[in-house]
């Protein structure tokens, strides 16, 4: 099992949701977050120069599922393909793997639980 966790913009929610829905991944979380990337944030507001202002940290949406290992290159692709504008910002994916996972009601665990 693997945690795919992926920092996305927010207007790409939606879609990228729908898309994982529609090859069978459903339970995942979404968290507001701030953050950076490689430009540190973005120049904003005034004109030539004048009342501009750094904004240090922009809004994003982090998805985390855990997935299947065999599910896990299949939802990168499926966040890529959904989440990217290729503009700077789109985002960036992290996979982590996963010790074990139990589902509260049955206690199955394992994959059995995902
Ligand atoms: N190294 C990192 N570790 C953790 N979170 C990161 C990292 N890089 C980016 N992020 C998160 O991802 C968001 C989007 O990053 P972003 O897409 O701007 O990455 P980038 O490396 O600057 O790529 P690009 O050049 O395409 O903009 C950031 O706002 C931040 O929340
Ligand atoms: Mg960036």
């Amino acid at each position: 099992m693997n945690k795919v966790e992926a920092i996305i913009r927010p207007e790409k929610l939606n879609e990228v949701k729908d898309a994982l829905a529609e090859v069978g991944l459903i339970g995942l979380n979404v968290v507001n977050v701030t953050g950076r990337g490689a430009q540190r944030g973005v120049t904003a507001g005034g004109s030539r120069g004048v009342g501009r202002y750094e904004i240090d940290m922009l809004p994003k949406v982090k998805l985390e599922l855990v997935v299947h290992d065999e599910n896990t290159q299949k939802a990168v692709d499926v966040i890529v393909e959904h989440a990217r504008t290729g503009n700077i910002g789109d985002g960036k994916i992290f996979v982590y793997p996963v010790g074990n996972a139990i589902k509260v009601r049955t206690g199955e665990q394992g994959e059995a639980a995902l």
